[in-house]
């Protein structure tokens, strides 16, 4: 990879020392040094293991189960079926809002999806458990399972994603297509493909009479202590959840899992603290996973190029006994102007475990399809494709008509272009071969996603020795959340680093809502930066309604803090430090609280968005149309960079999420069983260091004034988007041939010598 420096962002609206740098992790030495404690590296006195079962079937009903066998075997304690469950206080089935998806814990014998839990082995070794698993022989009724997106039955869901509606329009579709001089019609294939966090889904669940104590993987822990309050029938203050490190989450760590809960039930059972760890093929099925879709787009354009109609469909499936649904179809509606946009969606009842938010939810999916239409059409308009694009900016969000509070779209596309030398593209396919004979391809995409904020709390206390202290629940799922936390907090108490300390990842902190929808960074970096100002809105009415103090009379605005001191704003040779400050007061220390949320006003007038552009080059082999991704160049907007370093992080990591979306990622379905056929790391291909080219990720400077505070407004999951189709565009500039099902793999590419 290319080793870049980090210039100091210039993008930040806020003056301070920590905000802007590009600080290594926190917590880097100690993962790297095997010394981070994750929850499945628990092993306290009296811990016994958990192994769950799970169903071959994927559509029936548990017939027999050899409990006995399991039990007999030397090590087992107990074997936790239907039978003996402990009573739930709440039906797992029911939903009482959205965002309580129905789980499977071992209420009766019905299997609604393959690798489902069907029993719960405790044993004091892991092997026992293990072995008491296998000896459950279960015995089945078989059922037809319904598996592939073209069973009957596609029905119009309530909702879509997080609640958004399933369909949307503006404009006359019919019209701006019967206007249109060029029309194009395509549809594009995404499978199903499963969130595979190097860290599985684990817990360590002790009861001490109605108190729990849980160590686990967590993407919001305030959640987590509900769901799980709710099922026990226990107050949410008898539950301490603590989540210092995710091994990744991807979304499937946003809501507590089945898995997670039969823990905590078999810990009831025995009366012992119990660990309860996912096998890797156990994830795929009771954890969530990203639904496949079909996706039919048609366009319209003019002579000039320009669109007239954009209508993007959406068919997706979800299980038979739950509703999420992927909404992919809403990446067409805010990032290309059309004067008639229509999205829609429709789904799919499937005999599989429930789809769930998964790393760009949607607009991975949507924005692939959505990225080679365009690059189809503007062949079709025989454009070149950043041209083409640049014709259809959409210099206001389409559907709503609101301004973007801000949109560097325009440099993200100039800068990406420049280094990636772009100029020159021949725009015929197949122009280009190296040496050995490869065909090369140059594509690009437009990446875009949007600026989400959820609620969080955070506390911050300044302490009479001049130290400040932030605490906020927190979660760090490998992204860098804690090193820009803790550099948020150092800025917004005015205070050097070295002299914060900075707590997260329990649940007895202030809850930080969810780390998902990249929205981490806003939310609980503004909860941060407002809990700092309180402290030090408090300190300066200390000091300015003190004769005694230099800053006697300044007033709380005519004061800035920084350095562990006060300066009067007018005259910066009249300051204090802190310390003085409340050592005259008297105080040992203030504190302070603060909220991040997204700001309903401001999002009433503007659309909020990150934007970006990805430009790719491939190589496929002309005999065995095998594909390699040789270069990768990103340019990203996304407001203000608290940690460069980081960010850029992101952006790779999202870029060779979307080179696995392109040509990696695939869950296979086997249709007559309902079995998941490539449930491990061998089978189910995700990027290793030998696929991942050069990349390089840009950060374009961008100012947002209306995002929030900070000017943050997310970088987690957009450079996924924009990926997938430049590499797929990539792929028929090379070959000619224009492959519409993901992932692009060398069997659709026979014949592209
Ligand atoms: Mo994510 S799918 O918002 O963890």
């Amino acid at each position: 990879m290319t080793e870049i420096s980090f210039p100091q962002s210039s993008a930040r609206l806020r003056m301070g020392s920590s905000i802007g740098q590009p600080l290594t992790r926190r917590e880097g030495s100690l993962k790297v040094r095997g010394a981070a404690r994750f929850a499945a590296d628990n092993h306290p006195p009296g811990m016994v293991h958990a192994v769950l079962a799970v169903s071959s079937i994927a559509h029936g009903r548990v017939t027999a189960l050899d409990a006995a066998a399991a039990r007999a075997h030397p090590g087992v304690i107990e074997v936790m079926t239907p039978h003996n469950v402990p009573p739930l206080a709440l039906d797992p089935d029911a939903k009482l809002h959205p965002f309580m998806f129905r789980l499977d814990l071992l209420q009766n014998d019905a299997v609604r999806y393959a690798n489902q839990p069907i029993a719960v082995v405790v044993a004091e070794t892991l092997e026992a458990a293990t072995e008491g698993a296998a000896l459950l022989a279960p015995r089945y009724d078989v059922e037809t399972p319904r598996t592939h997106l073209d069973e009957a039955g596609g029905f119009l869901p309530q909702a879509v994603g997080a609640g958004q509606p399933a369909s949307q329009s503006h404009g006359d579709v019919k019209a701006g297509m019967a206007a249109a001089a060029v029309r194009i019609e395509a549809t594009y294939e995404t499978p199903a493909q499963y969130h595979n966090a190097m860290e599985p889904h684990a817990i360590l669940a002790a009861w001490d009479g109605d108190s729990l104590s849980i160590d686990t993987p967590s993407q919001g822990m305030g959640m987590a202590k509900a769901r799980i309050a709710g099922l026990f029938g226990i107050p949410p203050e008898n539950i301490h959840i603590r989540s210092p490190y995710l091994g990744g989450g991807f979304g499937s760590k946003g809501l507590v899992s089945g898995p997670q809960i039969l823990g905590i039930m078999a810990a009831r059972l025995v009366g012992r603290p119990v660990k309860l760890v996912l096998r890797r093929e156990q994830m795929f099925g009771p954890v969530g996973h990203r639904a496949a879709t079909r996706q039919t787009l048609t366009m319209g354009a003019d002579g000039q190029g320009c669109l007239t109609a954009l209508t993007h469909h959406a068919r997706t499936a979800t299980s038979a006994f739950d509703d999420f649904v992927e909404p992919a179809a809403n990446a067409s509606n805010a990032l290309y102007a059309s004067p008639a946009i229509a999205i829609s969606h429709e789904a799919v009842r499937l005999d599989s475990g429930t789809p769930l938010f998964m790393r760009a939810p949607g607009e991975a999916a949507g924005n692939a399809a959505l990225e080679c239409a365009m690059d189809e059409m503007a062949l079709a308009c025989d454009m070149d494709p950043l041209a083409f694009r640049l014709k259809n900016y959409a210099e206001v969000e389409p559907m709503s008509g609101k301004p973007f509070s801000s949109k560097a779209l325009r440099q993200c596309y100039e800068q990406g272009a420049a280094r990636f030398g772009w100029n020159g593209r021949p725009q015929a396919p197949r122009m280009m071969k190296d040496k050995a004979g490869m065909l090369i391809g140059w594509g690009m995409g437009t990446a875009q996603f949007p600026a989400v904020m959820f609620q969080g709390q955070a506390r911050a206390v300044l302490r009479g020795d001049g130290t400040g202290l932030v605490e906020t629940g927190a979660q760090d799922m490998g992204q860098g959340a804690w090193t820009a936390f803790a550099q948020i907090a150092a800025d917004s108490l005015g205070l050097d680093l070295d002299k914060i300390e900075f707590r997260s990842g329990t649940s007895d902190l202030p809850d930080a809502g969810l780390a998902g929808g990249s929205g981490h960074a806003a939310t609980v970096g503004v909860a941060i930066d407002a809990a700092g100002a309180d402290v030090i809105g408090k300190l300066a009415d200390l000091a300015t309604g003190d004769q005694r103090s230099p800053l006697y009379g300044a007033g709380n605005l005519g004061v800035s803090a920084r350095g562990g001191r006060l300066y009067r704003r007018d005259d910066a040779a009249r300051s204090e430090t802190y310390a003085d400050i409340l050592a005259r007061a008297g105080r040992d220390a203030i504190e302070g609280t603060g909220t991040g949320a997204a700001d309903a006003a401001a999002r009433a007038v503007y659309a909020m968005y990150a934007h970006g552009a990805v430009f790719a080059e491939v190589k496929v082999d002309p005999d065995l149309g095998q594909v390699r991704v040789t270069r990768l160049v990103g340019a990203f907007a996304a407001g203000t960079i608290i940690n460069p370093r980081m960010v850029q992080s992101q952006y790779y990591g999202g870029m060779i999420w979307g080179l696995s979306f392109a040509l990696h990622e695939h869950a296979v379905l086997d249709r007559r069983s309902g079995r998941m056929m490539n449930a491990n790391f061998a089978d189910y291909h995700v990027p290793v260091n030998a696929d991942v080219p050069s990349i390089e990720a840009i950060l374009v400077e961008e100012r947002d004034l209306h995002v929030n505070a900070l000017g943050v407004k997310g970088v987690g999951e957009i450079a996924i988007t924009g990926t997938a189709g430049a590499i797929a565009n990539a792929v028929w500039h090379a070959t000619g041939m224009r492959v519409r099902s993901f992932p692009i793999t060398l069997d659709q590419l026979i014949g592209a010598g």
